[in-house]
């Protein structure tokens, strides 16, 4: 984890914004310094703070609807503000607030916008736009009026949009918004397997913390203000619970739970997912019981050399017992 600025080694990043400011007309100021956001080809970075921190000015300034009045933003090696349109095919976007985006009365007007405006042919619209739906698991939506459908299902269909045209970068804000949990779940397996098997990079706004683990590459942590307070990959930036509450951010369980173990003396890391923690628990309460053991069998042993008794035979088996399950009653 990196609290100071960096020199950057390696390729040029696709995406930098540099300590960039926009006062909102109310004078409300988004101040986005303290580190460089970096986004290397390939990478998968979740952008994490609290509400109103600044994340979604941050990705307006990536997409280029707002332009910085100080600091820098680069973007395939331009200034989207400027030129967003040498590089709109290259970025997929999800809004907050999906009704932003929808635009077209229809699921399919909607989705095939994009590929209609760029010249494809219409067999071509036509493979892409099934393609997408497919993708999303939305096809039945297809001929579905926009307006009539649930807050998950716009989400979705916004998300179809942004995939359509098949772009290198995709900026999602708050993605996992008002979707269930089974549908999180495929969101989160589909962003994994769009950059796994085609190299799609992802700029990820969230402030739900138990998604960053298996979503990111790379975490920033914005608190109030926008100040990027830190980044590195989740495994470093969970391994101190405390910079999240400072950052007024929940940090997540297993964070918490290992923390708390550690403070107790027993060091056992930081697991990032619940089958690695279930494997370090077994694995621990196992070398417990057999110290445990090995104590047990030594202090017979010193009692049988003092008093010259025979130690009984399955006096150390039995510490070395498996656990019993616990009683639900007593639970
Ligand atoms: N159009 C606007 N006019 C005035 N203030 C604004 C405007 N848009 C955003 N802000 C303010 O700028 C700050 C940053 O807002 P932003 O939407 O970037 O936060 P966020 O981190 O995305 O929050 P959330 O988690 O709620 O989406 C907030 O204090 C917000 O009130
Ligand atoms: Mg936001």
């Amino acid at each position: 984890m990196s609290h100071l600025h960096e020199p950057h080694v390696g390729p040029e990043p696709i995406v930098r914004v540099s300590c960039v400011r926009h006062t909102y007309p109310d004078k409300t100021s988004v101040h986005l310094c303290g580190l460089d956001f970096v986004v290397d080809a390939g990478q998968r970075v979740v952008v994490l703070g609290p509400n109103g921190c600044g994340k979604s000015t941050l990705l307006y300034h990536i997409l280029g609807l707002l332009r910085p009045q100080e600091g820098e933003v680069s973007v395939f090696g331009v200034d989207p503000a400027r030129h967003f349109s040498k590089i709109r095919e290259r970025v997929g976007v999800l809004l907050q607030n999906a009704d932003e985006q929808i635009i077209a009365p229809t699921v399919w007007d909607d989705v095939s916008f994009s590929p209609r405006n760029y010249g494809y042919t219409a067999a071509e619209v036509d493979a892409k736009v099934r393609f997408a739906l497919r993708r999303m698991g939305i096809e039945h939506l297809s001929h579905k009026v926009c307006h009539y459908l649930s807050g998950g299902e716009k989400r979705k269909v916004a998300l179809a949009g942004a995939l359509v045209l098949e772009p290198e970068l995709l900026v999602l804000d708050e993605p996992f918004e008002g979707l269930d949990p089974a549908s999180r779940g495929e969101m989160v397996e589909l962003l994994d397997r769009l950059n796994r098997e085609h190299g799609v990079s992802l700029v990820v706004a969230t402030h739900d913390v138990q998604l960053v683990a298996p979503l990111a590459d790379k975490v920033y942590v914005l608190k109030a203000g926008g100040e990027i307070v830190a980044q590195g990959p989740p495994s470093d930036i969970f391994q101190d619970p405390d910079l999240l509450r400072a950052t007024n951010i929940e940090p997540p369980v297993l964070a918490e739970l290992f923390q708390r173990l550690e403070q107790a003396g027993h060091p056992l890391g930081r697991p990032q997912s619940p089958e690695a923690a279930a494997e370090r628990l077994v694995r621990w309460m196992a070398t417990e019981r057999d110290r445990a053991a090995a104590a047990v069998a030594t202090a017979l042993r010193d009692e049988h050399r003092r008093t010259g008794s025979m130690p009984s035979p399955d006096a150390t088996d039995r510490v070395a017992a498996p656990i019993p399950p616990a009683d639900p009653a007593r639970s």
